[in-house]
């Protein structure tokens, strides 16, 4: 068979093999774990996957090969919850919760998502597109090949579709496949009544987001979603509700920012909304749980945010994988809460901090991630007729990724067949 790439010698290749996604509970540490392994790839794709014996006895041997060298190869890892876009940075804000202060106390004198707000409404589309691509590539380098990126800094109409703009034009300009999320429901703008500003999101913003969106599904892009912060403080269940149900007629599939700081009784709206995910469940009730467990709504847990926030408590991703929920890891990269883009780190976060196994981590970070952004048929295994998204690391196992928490892993990245970030040695 014709081959465009080949990887050989891998010492561990360790994918989910799953014929259905999310992965729930216990099928999450149901990785396959191939020693002496290949991949064969073509057309962006890839074409075989198994021992190197049989991948190596069925391909043509002219093909173009990468010498793995005993190494671990994983799918290209998935970030299914980002802020990528925003300009300006939120240090300061850094040092005051050091010294102390807490997210809200900081956020109530007039810090937050709205001091981010006045930055990025400063900034041209240009300027936007520039500084996500900076940080698209270090997350390149870090092993992501696909992010999802949400808007939510500009809170008005014209700059929340200057963001959403932005996110379109990156996902042409560098390799990183992109899924955009329309999220002006982030927080409410300073200059604006809030009923006034859940009325501008539902009839004026949400119709050109859907039309804009129209425009590139035409070119074979994935679902668009909206999302909603439904915490104290942001918007209420009832607020939520309504932006996301707007969304649903207009063809936008809800996601919500649930129980992060209180429990307004989202992640049971998520459900019943069939939302594709609910995000970071700090506060999620038992019985919520068990909804979750029966439904195919992907929990999408953020361990970045709570350590980076210096919180004593953690998402319970034992109870919730041990109740039979579907989970995912992100990285939640944003300029306050969670200044961390790389999901090596997330990885070793959540063995540490969320008792995640490093098998069910791998699950939470390439098929289970990919369905919580609608794309478990695509991406996020290596398996045939999937994209060619790999990442091979200068480690030999699975077991030694969270090890190696504090430096980047990554030796190859690879994203639809093609080598996009090689590390250089240095001699
Ligand atoms: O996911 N929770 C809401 N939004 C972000 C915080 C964004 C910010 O502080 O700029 C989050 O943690
Ligand atoms: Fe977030």
């Amino acid at each position: 068979m014709a081959v465009d790439l080949l990887i050989h010698g891998i010492g561990e290749l360790a994918t989910p093999n799953l014929d259905n996604v999310p992965a729930h509970g216990s099928a999450m540490a149901k990785v396959s774990r191939i020693k002496n392994a290949a991949v064969a790839m073509a057309g962006g794709k890839i074409i075989s996957v198994g021992e190197e014996k049989d991948v190596l006895s069925k391909c043509d041997t002219s093909a173009k090969r990468i010498d793995a060298g005993g190494r671990l190869v994983t799918p290209g890892l998935v970030d299914p919850h980002t802020h990528l876009i925003f300009a300006g940075n939120r240090a300061d804000e850094f040092g005051l919760r050091c010294q102390g202060k807490t997210y809200k106390e900081i956020a109530e004198a007039g810090g937050g998502i709205v001091a981010s707000m006045r930055a990025t409404r400063n900034a041209s589309v240009d300027e936007l597109v520039s500084l996500g691509k900076s940080r698209l590539r270090r997350m390149l380098e870090a092993g992501t090949t696909t992010c999802e990126v949400k808007t939510g800094y500009g809170l008005s109409t014209d700059s929340e579709l200057r963001m959403f703009e932005a996110i379109f034009r990156l996902n042409e300009s560098q390799p990183v496949e992109l899924v955009p999320t329309f999220m002006a429901a982030h927080a409410f703008p300073t200059d604006q009544n809030r009923e006034k500003y859940i009325e501008d999101i539902i009839e004026r913003m949400l119709p050109l987001v859907s039309e804009r969106a129209s425009r590139s599904s035409a070119n074979g892009s994935a679902a668009v979603f909206n999302d909603v912060f439904c915490d104290e403080g942001y918007f209420t269940l009832d607020e939520t509700k309504r932006i996301l149900e707007a969304g649903i007629k207009l063809g936008l599939t809800p996601k919500i920012h649930s129980d992060e700081f209180a429990n307004l009784g989202a992640t049971t709206l998520a459900v019943s909304l069939k939302a594709q995910s609910a995000d970071h469940l700090l506060n999620v009730s038992d019985n919520e749980i068990d909804l979750l467990a029966k439904s195919d709504t992907v929990a999408v847990l953020l361990p970045g945010t709570s350590f980076f926030l210096n919180l004593n408590d953690h998402a319970r991703a034992r109870q919730m994988i041990d109740s039979g929920v579907a989970v995912a890891l992100g990285s939640d990269f944003n300029p306050g809460s969670c200044h961390i883009y790389s999901l090596p780190f997330i990885w070793g976060l959540a063995c540490l901090k969320l008792k995640m196994t490093s098998e069910e981590a791998l699950t939470a970070l390439t098929a289970n991630a990919a369905q919580a952004i609608g794309l478990g048929d695509k991406v996020g295994q290596i398996r045939e007729g999937y994209q060619a998204d790999l990442v091979i690391f200068d480690l030999g196992s699975i077991s030694e990724v969270p090890y190696n928490l504090a430096s980047n892993p990554v030796a190859l990245t690879i994203k639809r067949g093609k080598i996009v970030f090689e590390k250089k040695e240095s001699a």
